[in-house]
């Protein structure tokens, strides 16, 4: 439930709420007090008295002050108390983010993501700003009914015949201010997932030159989107005139029935005004409070919409979980079965058995599963079926930041961050030396192209990375692993990028690199999967081979027809 979510949040918050309450309280009643000021008004102008006079304007002048720096501390510590718990809600969220789990990340679009984090917490900032308020004149409301019952409890009564359609009107939009609010904020994450989309895909828009079709597809979701804020409009417009509407006709019965008791003579004129005066105290904080009660059920709708978020599946590494510790490198494969969707398998039965520092090749037509098994052993998926075996250990029983501090990966396509390339290496490992960054690019074979950079190692990369080649990437993802000094190391397509010189150059820091470690590598140039001291096979999510190369040549089947139609390249041709 969203409300016990956000009474949770606000628990440690109680003292600094209770005196922002206290403080509010006192404001009410200072403005509920005007009521006394305006008694002592009439009664200095009925007596004619000057020093009266100047009493009542004091006691006005004093209860305003009073009202005004009351309303200030209340105000500033309430606010203090919500943007604290904004900031909590924030911060648990780009916690609970860090540790999604991959399948989660493969569901939801990142700008949805964003636009939850930005947008909806916005959303959320304007309900807390308007808490303050809130309380204010609710208690002044409290304060103001209190007062009428003391005065004239008949007339409060009389006065109160609205109430119900007040309460009735409040209740109906708070519901259909939350479903619209609801829409509307999903129609701003499909705006933002759009334009997030085409800004990471900005190349591919142009290569294809598909802007003019992007921005059609935008003016689609833009119109959705003014449709939606334009129902949200509608409905919070709709509900402040109602109920103003509503407290109108409660005054307006009432004047009709106090100037009947004023003629009956059961009501002096002073009295018919001091109640009035009280009664447009309270008419003004029940209009305002329709509007609070406006951006609070915003609020919550858009809380809802946050704690979604926070709720989805995280990886979680049970502290009470088995610790794997000086991790040898052996690998197992038992029996494993993989499907993402639940309905297709694309590992279907995948057994191996690899030994501390061996060396082995995944090779395949694309689709056949060499990545999803790979992403398998630092457990981005869990096996439907089978499991996966470290040292022995079902990587599901140990603890999942100990398994991944014994591998490192060099995917095909991999991400730098908007830094310099000395953090992006270092990344591999925080506490690393700066001469220890250059000798691991010395291995990677990137010191070189480094070196050549106006900045060097200050060189900074861009957004993803987009500033340096593919193949430059690749190597400093590579001196990355290097630095990490993994047990297991995981070269998916490491090389595919790079050019049959740089290839060959890289291929010595492999042996480097490889010396000792188990590695899986996922290759297509006989270059490279030479090094290894096995080659499996995939086809369609099962092992159809496995041997050496000369094995495998001798067995004339998939290998050898992949090896014939050049698929494995016995000679590296260049590539970006
Ligand atoms: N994140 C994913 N969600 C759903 N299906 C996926 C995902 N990644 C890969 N697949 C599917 O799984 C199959 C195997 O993919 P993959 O392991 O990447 O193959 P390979 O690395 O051998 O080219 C493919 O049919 C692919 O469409
Ligand atoms: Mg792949």
């Amino acid at each position: 439930m969203t409300s016990t979510r956000l009474v949770q949040y606000l628990r440690p918050f109680v003292a600094p709420m209770l005196g922002g309450l206290l403080l509010a309280a006192l404001a009410s009643a200072a403005t509920v007090g005007y009521a006394g000021a305006v008694k002592l008004l009439v009664g200095s102008v009925q007596d004619k008295s000057l020093s009266e006079l100047g009493v009542a304007l004091a006691t006005a002048l004093g209860l305003n002050v009073l009202k005004n720096s009351s309303q200030y501390f209340s105000g500033y510590t309430l606010m203090s108390v919500g943007q604290q718990v904004v900031r909590k809600i924030r911060g648990d969220l780009f916690a609970r983010i860090q540790y999604f789990s991959l399948p989660t990340f493969d569901k939801w679009r990142a700008g949805d993501i964003l636009s939850r984090f930005s947008n909806d917490m916005n959303i959320l900032v304007e309900g807390v700003s308007a808490l303050p308020l809130f309380v204010t004149a609710a208690l002044t409301l409290v304060a103001g009914l209190v007062f009428m019952v003391y005065l004239n409890w008949q007339l409060t009564l009389v006065t109160m015949a609205v109430a119900p359609l007040v309460v009735w009107a409040v209740y109906t939009f708070s519901g259909l201010l939350r479903r619209a609010t609801t829409v509307a904020l999903n129609r701003i994450a499909d705006l933002n997932s759009m334009l997030q989309e085409s800004l990471e895909s900005a190349r591919i828009i142009k290569a294809f030159t598909r802007e003019p079709y992007e921005i059609a597809r935008f003016e689609d979701r833009n119109a959705a989107n003014f449709g939606a804020s334009m129902k949200l409009a509608q409905i919070s417009l709709t509900q402040t005139p109602v109920i103003d509407v509503a407290v109108m006709v409660g005054v307006l019965i009432l004047a009709g029935f106090a100037l009947f008791q004023v003629i009956a003579g059961t009501l002096t004129p002073t009295n018919f005004f001091m109640f009035f005066t009280v009664t447009t105290t309270v008419a003004n904080p029940i209009s305002q409070l329709s509007n609070y009660i406006g951006s609070l059920n915003k609020a919550y709708a858009a809380a809802t919409r946050v704690f979604e978020l926070m709720d989805l599946p995280i990886e979680v590494d049970e502290p009470d979980k088995h610790e794997l510790r000086d991790v040898r490198g052996a690998v197992e494969f038992n029996d494993v079965h993989f499907s993402y969707d639940g309905v297709r398998d694309v590992l279907k039965g995948i057994t191996a058995r690899v030994a501390p520092g061996e060396i082995v090749a995944l090779v395949g037509p694309s689709g056949s599963g060499k990545t999803t098994l790979v992403n398998l052993v630092p457990r981005f998926y869990e096996p439907t079926a089978g499991a996966v075996v470290v040292d022995g250990e079902d990587v599901s029983g140990v603890r999942l930041s100990s398994l991944r501090h014994a591998i490192a990966i060099v995917p095909q396509d991999p991400q730098l961050f908007s830094d310099t390339i000395e953090e992006n290496i270092r990344y591999g490992r925080l506490d690393a030396t700066p001469a220890e960054i250059e000798a691991a690019a010395k291995l990677a074979n990137a010191h070189e192209f480094i070196s050549r950079m106006p900045a060097g190692y200050a060189t900074l990369v861009g957004s993803r990375g987009l500033r340096l080649s593919g193949g430059e990437r690749q190597r400093i993802a590579i001196a990355r692993a290097i630095l990490r000094d993994p047990r297991i190391l995981i070269l998916d397509e490491a090389t595919s990028s790079l050019d049959a010189h740089s290839e060959a150059l890289i291929g010595e820091a492999l042996d480097h690199l490889l010396v000792g470690r188990t590695t899986f590598i996922i290759a297509h140039r006989l270059s490279t999967i030479r090094r290894a001291t096995m080659i499996l096979v995939l086809d369609e999510g099962r092992i159809v081979e496995h041997g050496t190369h000369d094995d495998l040549i001798r067995l004339s089947g998939l290998y050898a027809s992949l090896y014939e139609r050049q698929m494995l390249e016995a000679t590296p041709t260049p590539a970006t």
